[in-house]
């Protein structure tokens, strides 16, 4: 009997990805009216076959201005709930829901409510490295771009907030000569850079330009010629030596753009500290989450028109104000 009924079922042809998968993302991104936005720290194929690439802070405006029914986000969870608060009203898909990132996850909401509920009269001012419910407890959002730009137009005599990465805090505070009270949160990626592995590979390329992530603690910035986000350590290369060389402390997805800027230029990766000992690992450096997106699971998920972010319409409402009042200011 169960033989009979299983017999009648219609037969589905096994579906693979095609063996030009860049192709099939093509053919299946015109079919959907999809855009795929990539953050600079994707694997290099992902970046060549999406439409934008940038920085949170680019990826954002993208995601706010797209005309496109369908936006597939390669990048980390947070930025594609910032893409769907920007654009409720679109299909949001991530190729691996599992993308997270030590940054947002070391500020859970309810701790954070509390964290600024013994705060009172603080403006708080969240990275954008941060969950939709964190956000949704903000007065403003950032992103490294902005950072500087966005404490500066509070008022200087308002207390601040800032959350959740104390290194970009840090930095923030010393270049705005601002008190900021800083949450304890940090990324698992730029906190591992050993200043003493990048002291020594500076030594041994005198005249190098050192790029850093301003998500890197003091003692790593203090070797920089350069702080910035992805975009502005992009721009100084642009800006730069086409035939230099260059330090790069961030994590090495940005080199694929950076080789495009300047073909003739060298780049180094930074070495981390191996965790618990100085040590060089070129290794520790590619962020786990970023890199849990694929050529493959892209293909997939516009083929699938899935994994999807879902926010409560409540939930968008109102984290959707810091990060509007993040984007007037230009
Ligand atoms: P950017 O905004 O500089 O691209 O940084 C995002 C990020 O996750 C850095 O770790
Ligand atoms: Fe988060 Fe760090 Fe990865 Fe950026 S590099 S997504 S901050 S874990």
């Amino acid at each position: 009997m169960v033989a009979t009924l299983l017999a009648m079922l219609p037969v589905r042809a096994s579906v693979t990805p095609p063996v030009d998968l860049a192709a099939g993302i093509r053919d299946l991104k015109r079919e959907l009216n999809a855009v795929i936005l990539a953050h600079y720290y994707q694997e290099g194929d992902i970046q060549d076959v999406a439409d934008f690439i940038g920085d949170s802070l680019q990826l954002a405006r993208q995601a706010a201005q797209t005309s496109a029914d369908v936006i597939v986000f390669c990048g980390v969870h947070f930025m594609a709930e910032s893409a769907k608060i920007l654009s409720p009203h679109k299909q949001v898909l991530l190729p691996d829901l599992a993308a997270g990132c030590s940054l947002s996850e070391s500020a859970p909401a309810e701790a954070f409510a509390a964290f600024v509920a013994a705060h009172p009269g603080h403006q708080v001012v969240t990275y954008v490295n941060s969950s939709a419910a964190v956000k949704a407890l903000s007065d403003w959002c950032c992103t490294s771009s902005n950072a500087v730009a966005v404490v500066e137009a509070i008022p200087r005599d308002v207390p601040i907030i800032f959350a959740p990465d104390k290194y970009l805090g840090d930095w923030v505070a010393r270049k705005t000569g601002r008190d900021l009270v800083l949450w304890d949160g940090s990324c698992e990626v730029h906190e591992l850079f050993s200043a003493s592995a990048i002291a020594d590979l500076k030594a041994a390329h005198p005249g190098c330009t050192v790029l850093v992530h301003p998500e890197c603690p003091h003692a790593v910035r203090l070797l920089a010629d350069v702080v910035g986000s992805t975009k502005g350590l992009l721009d100084a290369v642009r800006r730069g030596d086409p035939l230099g060389t260059y330090l790069v402390v961030t994590e090495p997805g940005i080199i694929h753009q950076m080789r495009k800027v300047a073909p003739e230029a060298t780049f180094l990766m930074a070495p981390a500290a191996v965790r618990g000992q100085e040590g060089a690992c070129t290794s520790c450096n590619t962020c786990p989450h970023m890199r849990r997106n694929t050529l493959e699971k892209l293909w997939w998920s516009l083929r699938n028109r899935a994994p999807e972010i879902r926010l409560a319409p409540e939930l968008i409402a109102r984290a959707r104000l810091p990060i509007e009042r993040m984007l007037s200011l230009g």
